[in-house]
C-alpha cells in the first residue's frame, strides 16, 4: 500500500500568490530512499515546492502525502520532515554539539540523551570531537555538514535540502556533495534535494524532476534525461546538447534510420515517423577527423583547454559545438574536417521546445 515511510506524493498541486500562479499543477511521487533532485532555472518554482512539503507554505489546490498520510493541512512541526537551508542556519552562540541536540531537547528530550545523540550523530557526518567548537570556529564544509546532522538527528522520513552547497567554494561543493550522497545511499532516508547545478544535479541524484515555469518537464535518472531527453529544453538544460534537424528516413520496430548532414545513423525511433525531426547532438557525439567519412564541416573557432579542445564548426547543420578529447593539436579555424558519427550522444527528441 503506500503507508511506506519516506514516500513522498504531490497530488495535483498548484500554488497561487496573489494573482500569480506559481505551481499551476505538479504531480509527482518519490520512493522511499530516493534522493530526488528539483532542478530548474531560476524561478521555475524549485523552493515554492519544497516548502510545501516542508509545510511552510500552504498549496492552493491538491494534496501532499508523506509516509502515504495526507499532510496537506499539516503545520511544519507535524511534518516528520527537515530541511537543511543554504544559510545553515546554526545557532551561533552555541557550540556545534549544543546546535544539533537543540531540535531534540525543544521536542522534549532530556540534556543527557539529547547531548548523547547529537554525539552519534556528529560522528556518522565525519564530525567527531568538534562537539565543543562554536560554528565561527569550522571551515565551511564542516558548517554544512553540522546543519546535516543538526536535521538528520531527528530522524525525519524526509531530509529537504535547499541548493545546500551554495555558500561553498566550487571545489568544496565537489566534495560536499559526495558526502551527502554517500551519507543519503548508506544510511537510505529519502531526500529531495533543489539545485539550480545540473552537473551536481547529475551526480547526487538517483532521480532528477526538471522543472519549467512550475511544471514538470521531465522526470527520470540521470542517464534518461541525458541519453533521452524529452524536449529540447531538457537537451539543452540537461548537459548543453546542439539541438539539430533531421530526418527520419525509415522506421523498423523500435529502430529510426536517421539523415544528419549527410550521414545515416540508427538511433531509437522513440514513437517518431517517417519525416523531419530535432535531434539532440552531444558535443561528445562525434570524432573530429580531416579525412575519413561523415559530415563536412569548417572549423569556425577552437579552443584548448588541456584535455579536450572545444571547437564550433560550420556545416549543414548550422555551427554546433564540439568536444574533442583524442587529438593533441588543436585544429585552426578554416580547417576542413569531417565529422565521425559515434554511436553515443545522439537522441530524437519526441517534442519539440
Ligand atoms: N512569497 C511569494 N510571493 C510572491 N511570489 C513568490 C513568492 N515566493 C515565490 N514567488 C514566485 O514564485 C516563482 C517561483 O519561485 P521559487 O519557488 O522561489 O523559484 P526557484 O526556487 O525555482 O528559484 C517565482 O516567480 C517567484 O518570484
Ligand atoms: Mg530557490
Amino acid at each position: 500500500m503506500t503507508q511506506k515511510r519516506g514516500a513522498v506524493e504531490f497530488r495535483a498541486v498548484r500554488k497561487n500568490f496573489g494573482a500569480f500562479t506559481a505551481i499551476p499543477d505538479l504531480s509527482l511521487a518519490i520512493e522511499p530512499g530516493e534522493l530526488v533532485t528539483l532542478l530548474g532555472p531560476s524561478g521555475c518554482g524549485k523552493t515554492t515546492t519544497l516548502r510545501m512539503l516542508a509545510g511552510l507554505e500552504s498549496p492552493s489546490d491538491g494534496q501532499i502525502l508523506i509516509g502515504g498520510q495526507d499532510v496537506t493541512r499539516l503545520p511544519a512541526d507535524r511534518r516528520d520532515v527537515s530541511m537543511v537551508f543554504q544559510s545553515y542556519a546554526l545557532f551561533p552562540h552555541m557550540t556545534v554539539g549544543q546546535n544539533v541536540a537543540y531540535g531534540l531537547e525543544s521536542g522534549g528530550m532530556k540534556p543527557g540523551p539529547a547531548r548523547e545523540r547529537a554525539t552519534e550523530t556528529l560522528d556518522l557526518v565525519g564530525l567527531a570531537g568538534l562537539e565543543k567548537r562554536l560554528p565561527a570556529e569550522l571551515s565551511g564544509g564542516q558548517q554544512q555538514r553540522v546543519a546535516v546532522a543538526r536535521a538528520l538527528v531527528l530522524e525525519p522520513q524526509v531530509l529537504l535540502l535547499d541548493e545546500p552547497l551554495s555558500n561553498l567554494d566550487a571545489r568544496l561543493r565537489r566534495r560536499v556533495r559526495t558526502e551527502i550522497r554517500e551519507l543519503q545511499q548508506r544510511l537510505g532516508f529519502t531526500a529531495v534535494y533543489v539545485t539550480h547545478d545540473q552537473e551536481e544535479a547529475l551526480a547526487v541524484s538517483d532521480r532528477i524532476v526538471v522543472m519549467k515555469e512550475g511544471r514538470v518537464a521531465q522526470m527520470g535518472s540521470p542517464r534518461e534525461l541525458y541519453e533521452s531527453p524529452a524536449s529540447e529544453f531538457i537537451a539543452d538544460f540537461i548537459g548543453e546538447a546542439n539541438v539539430v534537424d533531421g530526418q527520419v528516413v525509415s522506421v523498423e520496430g523500435d529502430v529510426a534510420q536517421v539523415e544528419l548532414g549527410g550521414a545515416t545513423v540508427a538511433l531509437p525511433a522513440r514513437g517518431l515517423q517517417p519525416g523531419p525531426a530535432r535531434v539532440s547532438f552531444r558535443a561528445n557525439a562525434v570524432r573530429v577527423t580531416t579525412g575519413g567519412q561523415g559530415i563536412a564541416g569548417t572549423i569556425a573557432t577552437s579552443a584548448y583547454l588541456g584535455d579536450h579542445v572545444e571547437y564550433e564548426i560550420d556545416g549543414p547543420l548550422g555551427r554546433i559545438f564540439v568536444v574533442d578529447d583524442e587529438s593533441e593539436t588543436p585544429l585552426r579555424p578554416g580547417s576542413a574536417v569531417v565529422l565521425e558519427l559515434r554511436p553515443r550522444g545522439l537522441a530524437l527528441i519526441p517534442e519539440g521546445t
